[in-house]
């Protein structure tokens, strides 16, 4: 997600959407009909799916919600942005004469913890937990947390793995589970989370 600071200015960060932009492609290859929420991202979304493009965390909140009311799965690849400006200024925000500046920030809320604790909800909402140290660790906090059945836990302090790159690997996690998974293309790695929650589901 993107958070507006000023018109030509916004709050993101390496997300590249390859990610769950391929989750979506295994879904929807494995049969299932797929809703791919996506921020701004410079992806051909898998012909099939139906496509909600949003820009900010509370787009992406609204566009959740009305989507997982309907479905078997909710998968939250996304790296939103936890912390927007408390106020978005109309015109260009100038350089000339600040010497230093402040920019005040509020928490967005959190999607997949409002999926999770919402009524109904899918049957399983699965999260992903970016980590740079302690990643198990921090990724089980986060799957007791927000309520989650499952969550892939990815070291994203690896470069050749994670933000932006062709491939990934991890450990999807639950709370009787957990599965390694190694360095393979997001494409093959897609695959495989889909058939263990295809699993899981029947
Ligand atoms: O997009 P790519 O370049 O392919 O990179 C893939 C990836 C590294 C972004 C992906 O594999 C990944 O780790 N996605 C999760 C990124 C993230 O925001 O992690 P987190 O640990 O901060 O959040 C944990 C979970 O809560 C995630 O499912 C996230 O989508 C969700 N979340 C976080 C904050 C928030 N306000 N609302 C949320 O729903």
């Amino acid at each position: 997600t993107r958070e507006p600071i000023c018109p030509v200015r916004y709050i993101s960060n390496r997300s590249s959407g390859k990610m769950g932009y391929a989750l979506a492609e295994a879904a929807l290859n494995a049969g299932a009909r797929t809703t791919l929420i996506s921020g701004p991202v410079h992806l051909e979304p898998p012909s099939g799916a139906t496509l909600l493009q949003v820009e900010t965390t509370e787009e992406m909140l609204a566009a959740s919600q009305a989507a997982a009311e309907t479905a078997d799965i909710f998968i939250g690849a996304a790296a939103v942005v936890d912390f927007k400006p408390t106020s978005v200024s109309d015109t260009k925000i100038k350089r000339e004469g600040v010497a230093t500046t402040t920019l005040d920030l509020v928490p967005n809320p959190d999607i997949i913890a409002s999926i999770a604790n919402s009524s109904p909800r899918p049957a399983l909402v699965v999260g992903f937990a970016a980590e740079t140290n302690d990643v198990e660790t921090y990724a089980r906090e986060k799957l007791r947390g927000k309520s989650l059945d499952f969550i892939f836990a990815n070291d994203v302090s690896n470069t050749a793995i994670g933000f932006d790159s062709e491939y990934n690997a991890g450990v999807l996690i639950s709370a009787e589970s957990e599965t390694p998974m190694q360095v393979s293309s997001k494409r093959v790695l897609a695959e495989t989370i889909i058939e263990a929650l295809s699993k899981q589901l029947s």
